[in-house]
């Protein structure tokens, strides 16, 4: 057995047994500039059992640092709290090599296991406990954070709560703790995370952070699937960050995000960028052939206003605009005003469409959308100014008033 990879003490009883997936960059769509860990724990008690696996090509390194601590063999359950392939991937395989007793999941979560690979695991209850012998899990529901399946364990024991994707983020680091991260690093990765995981689910994290409290879960680890483990005042700290996204309160900010072909579209993103800055209002301005649409997103996590620009193209939204705003819908971002641009040469509907697309996603429109013909000259740049201006003036009102 291949014991190249060692394990990492998380508490007494608890050992971080998962992957680092350094070059990643694209974890389904989303831009992970930083890598990603799969987090996998085992856990010493009587009955030897492991939580979550990792993504299938890391199944060797989830059992080289297995063999690094004990026989893999000697696994009795396998807990997984959540069936997502980055958790699951490697299930089957572990389950073949390890051949444990039982394996665990929530009811849902037995469903999806047995729709992705054909496997028969038995199901746990919201709120039951899975004796180990000499401490106990307790499992409790978390539907939709981030599947319907997902649950969370709780380590009686060391006072560690397994959370899977909550309060994870892509982040592949040496270290496994999150006090010896960056702090500024670590918000902006659970930032990125959060927004685009968790937006659309972010009543039910609410709820939860509410919930949290009177389940008497005395809390010393937070161990998620995904990024540092959490210890300390960095627990109070990630929850609050949890809390404070999840609320989506916009400030005076806004996120200028378009494409452009020939430039007219990026000259009026500019003008009216000024515009606001004049206005008072801090600018991101995001072109898409150079921003990912994963970090635009993260730029509308905190942000008062969504101003796009498309040129018109064979009588429709620039694709890269399209595939931005399709994305956002999907997310459902909240208390956003909005506005839209764009410069045509003979037909021009993509501000139109832009607008509808704003609309369906209940962003108010804050201006009346801009169309400059082909190349816009000053004076149509000049209005562009005074559109930012007047947007800013909204968004600043927001920003006050809402959240
Ligand atoms: Fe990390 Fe929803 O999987």
């Amino acid at each position: 057995m291949n014991t190249t990879f060692k394990f990492r003490r998380i508490t007494e009883h608890v050992h971080w047994v998962g992957a680092i997936d350094w070059n990643i960059r694209d974890f389904h769509g989303y831009l992970t500039n930083r890598g990603t860990t799969y987090n996998a724990y085992l856990i010493l008690a009587d009955k030897i059992t492991l939580i979550d696996t990792v993504k299938a090509p890391f199944k060797n390194e989830l059992l080289a640092r297995i063999a690094s601590i004990i026989e893999p063999t000697k696994i009795d359950y396998i807990v997984s709290n959540h069936s997502e392939m980055d958790h699951s991937g490697s299930l089957p395989q572990i389950i073949e090599a390890v051949k444990p007793e039982k394996v665990f999941a929530s009811k849902m979560g037995t469903k999806a296991l047995k729709a992705h690979f054909g496997l028969d695991v038995a199901p746990v209850e919201n709120g039951g406990t899975l004796d180990l012998g000499n401490m106990a899990l307790t499992f409790v529901e978390t539907k939709m954070l981030h599947w319907p399946d997902s649950m969370v364990s709780y380590l009686d024991a060391d006072k560690v709560l397994f959370s899977q994707d909550g309060f994870g983020m892509h982040l592949a680091t040496s270290e496994r703790f999150s006090d010896e991260i960056d702090r500024a690093v670590m918000e902006q990765e659970a930032a990125k995370y959060f927004a685009n995981i968790l937006l659309p689910y972010s009543p039910l994290v609410e709820k939860l952070l509410a919930d949290l409290p009177g389940l008497g879960l005395d809390i010393e680890i937070l161990a998620p699937d995904h990024g540092p483990v959490w210890r300390g005042d960095n627990i109070g700290w990630i929850l609050g960050l949890w809390g404070k996204w999840a609320k989506q309160s916009p400030t005076n900010k806004a996120v200028i995000v378009y494409d452009t072909m020939w430039g007219s579209t990026d000259l009026i993103a500019r003008a009216i960028a000024d515009g606001l800055i004049e206005g008072g209002t801090s600018v991101e301005l995001m072109k898409l052939r150079a921003s990912h649409r994963s970090d635009v997103v993260t730029e509308l996590l905190d942000a008062g206003a969504i101003i796009a620009g498309s040129p018109t193209i064979n009588n429709n939204i620039f694709p890269t605009v399209a595939d931005l705003l399709y994305y956002i819908k999907g997310l459902k971002p909240k208390n956003l005003i909005g506005a839209a641009f764009g410069s045509y040469g003979w037909s021009g509907e993509a501000v139109g469409q832009i607008e509808e697309k704003l609309k369906e996603m209940n962003v108010e429109l804050a201006h009346e959308g801009f169309k400059a013909n082909y190349v816009p000259d000053a004076e149509a740049l000049e209005s562009c100014r005074k559109m930012g201006k007047a947007i800013a003036k909204k968004c600043e009102v927001l920003s006050r008033t809402v959240g």
